[in-house]
């Protein structure tokens, strides 16, 4: 948890003097289990837990690079996870998938700011097979079917009515109770983590970061411990 009492001046001025002291315990190697996906879902658990004060803790900030290594990120929603690895779902045709479609090479952030905690991956993504896709899109609420068909997400649009236009086309072709069949160009991705690290805000700056490391064997994992 943070403390924000020592945090005095006006922000808006003077962004350099904000600065919260985290008061938490810390984040020891004796306590972790096996692997990072067991660890995962402990802290995301208790990030779901800490009584609302996590908002969106399944909100992600996912981050590929273009042809030139120019890098760029943007929020997901974390849909699913398992010992495979971490689930997004998005447009095929957007700009994150078609970085993703030349270089698999991601990285995903959760910033869990409130209880003083990210948790940092580093891995590969590769699209999830379409029974998947196709299972998840039909827990979407209506709304967000037809959403995901009438946005060609990263493009560029001439206004906001030519996509309000694109929603009541589709909305009056397939009212509220007909079955809105599974955009082609829209599905998930399932990013296989190469390494995960757990990062724990501690006093004066001397935080715990505890990073899972694959085995070259790709089969286990050993842990390390990052200078804060
Ligand atoms: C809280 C939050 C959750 C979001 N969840 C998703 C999501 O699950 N999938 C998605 O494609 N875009 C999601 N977005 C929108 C993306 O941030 C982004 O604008 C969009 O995917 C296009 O990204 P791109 O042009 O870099 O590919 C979300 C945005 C926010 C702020």
């Amino acid at each position: 948890m943070t403390d924000s009492s020592a945090s005095l001046p006006d922000p808006l001025s003077e962004p350099a003097g904000m600065r919260e002291q985290y008061v938490t315990d810390g984040l020891a190697e004796a306590e972790l289990p096996a692997g990072p996906m067991e660890q995962f879902a402990r802290w995301f658990k208790e990030a779901v837990s800490a009584t609302g004060a996590v908002h969106e803790p399944n909100a992600m900030i996912v981050s590929t690079v273009d042809a030139e290594g120019r890098p760029s990120s943007r929020t997901v929603l974390l849909k699913g996870f398992d010992e495979r690895g971490f689930v997004f779902f998005t447009n095929y045709d957007s700009r994150k998938a078609r970085e993703l479609a030349g270089n698999a090479a991601v990285s995903l952030l959760f910033p869990w700011h409130p209880v003083a905690r990210q948790v940092i991956v580093s891995g590969t993504a590769e699209r999830v097979g379409r029974e998947e896709t196709v299972a998840y899109f039909r827990t979407r609420p209506h709304g967000s079917q037809l959403g995901a068909w009438a946005s060609a997400q990263s493009a560029v649009l001439t206004s906001r009515e030519e996509l309000d236009r694109a929603y009541a086309d589709l909305a009056a072709r397939y009212p509220e109770g007909e079955q809105v069949p599974v955009p082609p160009n829209w599905g998930g991705f399932r990013v296989t983590p190469r390494t995960v690290e757990f990062w724990q805000g501690r006093r004066n700056r001397l935080h715990d970061r505890l990073r899972y490391v694959r085995t070259p064997d790709g089969k286990g994992w050993r842990v390390e411990r990052l200078s804060p």
